[in-house]
């Protein structure tokens, strides 16, 4: 395969002074604020990660990468960048308009030319993207329950790159790391794209491949997006900024990719490769089950370990770069190195640490062997993790009015407190609706506000290292789903349903609610005349029905136990 010449790649930006001038004038235009994932997208689209894209997809180019992973004219291209938005917004847009997208901040970053609007087949493209329409699926659960009903797709103006203050000296656009391969003669360059802390198997297969395909090396990890729950990129950058000094600093490099990741492992591998072609690389190691977005709702994996290097393989010629498949390297303890596993002697003693073990490990603080990582990467994962019993977290009911949630929780609230070490907060159903949500209402827009708000400040509890106990009746699967996302980013999150049956609830009636709710005097009454969507899996339920409250209690601090969370 011929090595790439290490041309520019185009951008979408205009020039300084256009840029200037456009973002006057882009004050006047309907205005979308972006999402997170959103401002990621558009970072890589106007800066040539995403080459050849040179916006969000028209509707034409989306059913055409949706069905056959190629935009319209035929380019290879698997993955659908597309703006969604709300309805409410894409009611007032007409094609042929112009709106301004801006970040969080409300920084005009570039313009959309719209090119048209269109309803997507959320489902269908489930489908055929991510192998299944399984909420399981991490993006998937985005498709549905996060990104908006309708996308806008045209051209992009940029304006200017979203700003970020963290690491900045190791952020790279494609033109940069091509002018810097090309500066220093690299040719050959092999990419490796990761989501985890590296660890000295990662070290050595990384240098090995490199060796191999006598090519430099780019350690390249995504900083933008990633799975829920993994280790935040603030602490991962720390720890490779460690790992760097293994590596001859004369053959290999490190830069932060901001992208978001959709796990859609063998299309996300290929679209892996698109962007290291877009950045100068002229290899890029593919593992087993690269991008992978973990079990589906039947507990089995959603791809098989070795489609996405098969995938790969079979376009490697159009992707223009070449896979090195990855090595499973082991620790060969006679030998003291580790060695791809295919390789090792027969009755040789292999050790391993699964990603499972290590968190074990690190939730309760015990020894991770020097042969399985560098200390000083040990030391940085300890400071952002501490054992779990020093760690915030969030314990959340859920259940129908009168079920016992709030008794239970004020029980749980005075036992931790006793117990002392970390502060803690009841969000509780009405109190927050007091002090938090006092203009909200019923509907299912409104409670599912509410919830959000009071995941914010449980995540925002936990991440500080306090405990959050939440008691609403939160009704709907989703939203906890959401919520219990936004707090397993920073610390343990445990929800109880408090199963009391919806007769005895009603048989209490402790705020005599259900009484005017079968009258009709209050509506959207959940159990009554508003849906309650019990919980799947919950990690605890509890029934009050003939059980006293402190029973219930107890149970509940067990569960605290049995998860590490609290120690003597
Ligand atoms: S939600 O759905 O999670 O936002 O509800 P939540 O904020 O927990 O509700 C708090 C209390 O509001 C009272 N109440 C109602 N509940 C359900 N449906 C309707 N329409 C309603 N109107 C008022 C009810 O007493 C809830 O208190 P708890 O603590 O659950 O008994």
């Amino acid at each position: 395969m011929p090595i790439q010449p290490l041309a520019p790649i185009p951008e979408l930006f205009v020039s300084y002074e256009s840029a200037l001038k456009l973002k006057n004038e882009a004050a006047d235009l309907p205005s979308w604020d972006m999402t997170p994932r959103q401002i990621c997208d558009l970072e890589l689209l106007m800066n040539g990660g995403f080459s050849p894209l040179k916006g969000f997809l028209t509707e034409e180019d989306y059913t055409s990468v949706v069905e056959t992973m190629r935009l319209a004219d035929g380019t290879l291209w698997p993955m659908p960048i597309t703006l969604d938005v709300s309805q409410g917004f894409a009611d007032g847009i007409e094609p042929g308009q112009d709106i301004a997208l801006r970040d969080q901040e409300g920084v005009i970053l570039a313009i959309l030319s719209v090119g048209d609007k269109y309803t997507p087949d959320k489902a269908r493209e489930a489908e055929m993207v991510f192998g299944a329409d399984d909420i399981a699926h991490p993006a998937v659960n985005y498709l549905h329950n996060v990104a908006g009903p309708v996308y806008l797709g045209g051209a992009i103006t940029g304006i200017q790159p979203p700003v970020h203050y963290d690491f900045r000296a190791r952020r790279d656009t494609p033109n940069e790391l091509r002018a810097y391969f090309r500066k220093l003669g690299w040719r050959r360059v092999v990419a490796f794209q990761t989501r985890n802390p590296l660890h000295r198997a990662h070290q050595e297969l990384t240098f090995r491949a490199a060796k191999e395909a006598q090519a430099n090396l780019l350690i390249h990890p995504v900083v933008g997006m990633t799975k829920p729950g993994d280790i935040d990129h603030f602490t991962r950058v720390r720890c490779y900024e460690a790992v760097l000094d293994q590596y001859p600093s004369a053959t290999t490099t490190m830069s932060l990719l901001n992208l978001a990741m959709r796990m859609a492992g063998p299309r996300e591998a290929v679209w892996h490769g698109l962007i290291r072609k877009n950045h100068g690389c002229s290899h890029f190691i593919v593992g087993r089950d690269h991008a992978g977005p973990g079990k589906n709702s039947q507990g089995e994996d959603f791809y098989g370990p070795y489609d996405a290097q098969d995938l790969f393989k079979e376009y490697a010629d159009e992707i223009g770069i070449e896979m090195v498949p990855f090595k499973h390297m082991v620790f060969v303890q006679e030998r003291a190195e580790y060695q791809p596993a295919d390789e090792v002697a027969e009755d040789s003693t292999v050790l391993n640490i699964s990603g499972t073990e290590l968190r074990r490990r690190l939730a309760e603080g015990l020894e991770i062997p020097d042969w399985f990582s560098f200390p000083a990467v040990v030391a940085e994962l300890r400071r952002t993790r501490p054992p779990r019993s020093q760690q915030g977290f969030t314990v959340f009911f859920t259940g129908l009015s009168g079920s016992g949630k709030s008794t239970i929780a004020n029980a749980m609230m005075v036992k931790l407190m006793e117990m002392g070490g970390r502060p803690v907060t009841l969000l509780d159903g009405d109190v927050v609706r007091k002090h938090l949500s006092s203009e909200l209402g019923f509907s299912k827009e409104h409670r599912d506000i509410n919830i959000r708000r009071i995941g914010y400040v449980a995540s925002e509890i936990t991440k500080n290292g306090g405990i959050a106990i939440c008691a609403p009746i939160a009704p709907y699967t989703a939203t906890r789903r959401s919520v219990r996302e936004m707090v397993e980013a920073y610390g343990a999150f445990v929800e109880v349903h408090v199963a009391t049956s919806l007769e005895e609830c009603e048989r209490r009636d402790r705020k005599g609610l259900y009484k005017l709710a079968r009258e009709g005097k209050i509506k959207e009454f959940t159990g009554i005349s508003d849906p309650y969507e019990a919980p799947e899996a919950a990690e605890l339920v509890v029934d009050t029905e003939g059980t006293e409250v402190d029973f219930c209690a107890q149970q509940v601090l067990l569960k605290l136990e049995s998860m590490g969370l609290i120690a003597g």
